[in-house]
């Protein structure tokens, strides 16, 4: 069953337009990261190439494609975690880089912190030597077009805040058992500035560990850190749910106690794994013995052979 990953594209409404481009971006990260696994590669190695290529993919509110604060700015939030260490690294409003996930991993690798912020976390990502891009260069047409959306006055609040995000993570086992997971998002349309959603808090956006397994999460990040939900489905596979079972009832928490939609991809040590939604849409894909798994809509589920290009 080894070596597994487990990728997402983000919860939420996602337009028709938009779901083909939802479905082969994940398609293509999860080749490129299984690969890495294929070679002998880390987990963690894996995770963060697979989810360096949804940021570089404008499709996903991520990296280049973030949706814009308030102000009309890009703010992004990431965060890496070693499930043999419980070494954790994290972003949070972090601006004018290509990849918060490789910050993310550098905070882990070469701080004493868990999680670095805002200006903090550019003095960082500039004495690490991480090119700095202009803001511009994250923002795409689709994302300015929804912000400008999002200020007309008939705009519905609920719709424009929660209706289409796109966070992206990834969940994977190596060769030798290890266990790593990785997730990155511009957070949620018209957030506040200085707003830290759940992807750069551990437990919530993800969480990783050998003796358990691991989550990547996706979805309205207040309600995601409301219930812990990335440590929460853990919880649960700890009092021995399977990995399914573990992320539906972890969603479902999410639902009836905060009223959060969402979605997650699971992993356990054996390379188990699971992709589930809580209502929405989640483009998600998996590679493992050489077949890739993929679906977007709930109850979807294809499969075809790793070598497939398309
Ligand atoms: N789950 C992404 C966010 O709310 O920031």
């Amino acid at each position: 069953m080894l070596p597994v990953l487990v990728i997402h594209g983000g919860a939420g409404l996602i337009p028709k337009e938009r779901a083909e481009l939802r479905r082969s971006g994940v398609r293509s990260a999860a080749r490129v990261g299984y690969a890495i696994l294929q070679g002998g590669g880390s987990a963690m190695d894996a995770v963060v190439e697979a989810v360096t290529q949804l940021e570089n993919n404008p499709t996903y509110n991520a990296g280049c494609g973030s949706v814009l604060n308030v102000k009309g700015e890009v703010e992004m939030d990431a965060i890496v975690m070693d499930g043999k260490t419980l070494a954790c690294g994290a972003v949070s409003a972090v601006r004018n880089i290509a990849n918060p996930v490789q910050l993310a991993r550098l905070v882990m690798d070469k701080t004493i912190h868990v999680c670095l912020t805002a200006g903090g976390a550019s003095q960082f990502a500039r004495a690490m030597g991480v090119p700095e891009v202009p803001e511009e260069s994250l923002i795409t047409d689709y994302a300015r077009m929804r912000w400008k959306k999002n200020k007309a006055p008939d705009a519905n609040p609920m719709e424009s805040q929660m209706g289409k995000m796109g966070t992206v993570g990834a969940v994977a086992v190596d060769v030798e058992g290890n266990i790593a997971c990785a997730t990155s998002t511009g957070g949620m349309p018209d957030k506040m500035e200085g707003r830290v959603g759940d992807t750069a808090c551990i437990g919530c956006g993800a969480y990783a560990d050998n003796t358990v397994g691991a989550v990547s999460s996706t979805g309205h990040g207040e309600a995601i850190m409301k219930v812990t939900l990335s440590r929460l489905i853990l919880f649960h596979m700890e009092q021995g749910q399977s990995a399914e079972v573990a992320s539906d009832l972890g969603l479902a928490t999410m639902k009836s106690r905060v009223g959060g939609l969402g979605g997650v991809v699971t992993v356990d040590p054996q390379g188990r794994w699971a992709a589930c939604i809580s209502g929405q849409q989640m483009s998600w894909a998996a590679a493992q013995k050489d077949t890739l798994h993929h679906g977007l809509y709930t109850g979807e589920h294809f499969t075809q052979s790793i070598d497939d290009p398309h």
